[in-house]
């Protein structure tokens, strides 16, 4: 009587055949230049590389992997820590900044791209003794938690730099980019009217 999973005259295992198909197959996938290629593509995923980052008026020069973000050297390399690490898609606008004085998420942003960018954080701003957008906040008490603050701020300011007129509806729309769990939209808006009205542009 045959056992079961071997064929008659030779050992056949059904595991050992898928395995070495498997096998076989992947081999002949990546033979020749095909493996060469996916080697060294291994390697320049996995390596490091030296840049240079230009944040807040000053050089810094970091060691980044490609698939690190500009959110990530920021906080974990360069200790600036305001951009929050609250989505990955940026839909929270949480990591503002600016990057050439557009506001951009740097979770979104990988940090090799920014080379030879000029990159600002909120810390920059909050060295501007006082700073307009900050106190319009504190005026009207436009934070709970303040988790969301620094890239509302930042965002704020790049708004108020191309609408320094805006109307309240225009603040509206201009500001949907960040979210406020703590939902403190209405003492915002209130803050940067205030702002608009007093010629404020932070
Ligand atoms: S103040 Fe808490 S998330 Fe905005």
């Amino acid at each position: 009587m045959k056992e079961p999973g071997k064929s008659s005259g030779m050992q056949f295992h059904r595991r050992a055949f898928l395995q070495g198909s498997g096998a076989v197959a992947a081999a002949t996938a990546i033979s020749g230049g095909a493996a060469e290629a996916a080697t060294k593509a291994a390697r320049v995923v996995r390596s490091k590389t030296k840049i240079t980052l230009h944040v807040n008026g000053a050089d810094h020069e970091v060691e980044v992997e490609p698939r690190e973000t500009l959110l990530e050297v920021l906080r974990y390399q360069l200790d600036l820590t305001a951009a929050k690490p609250v989505s990955s898609d940026g839909s929270s606008g949480a990591s503002t900044v600016l990057v050439d004085g557009k506001p951009m998420t740097a979770s979104t942003l990988l940090a090799l791209a920014c080379r030879g960018k000029k990159i600002e954080t909120c810390e920059a701003v909050s060295s501007h003794h006082p700073d307009k957008v900050c106190e319009a906040f504190v005026k009207h008490d436009s934070l709970q938690c303040g988790f969301c603050t620094p890239g509302f701020v930042v965002a704020v300011r790049a708004f108020l730099k191309r609408h320094p007129n805006a109307t309240r509806e225009q603040i509206r729309q201009g500001l949907n980019g960040n979210l406020c769990r703590c939902g403190t939209y209405a003492d915002m808006i209130e803050a940067v009217t205030d702002l608009v009205k007093g010629g404020g542009n932070g």
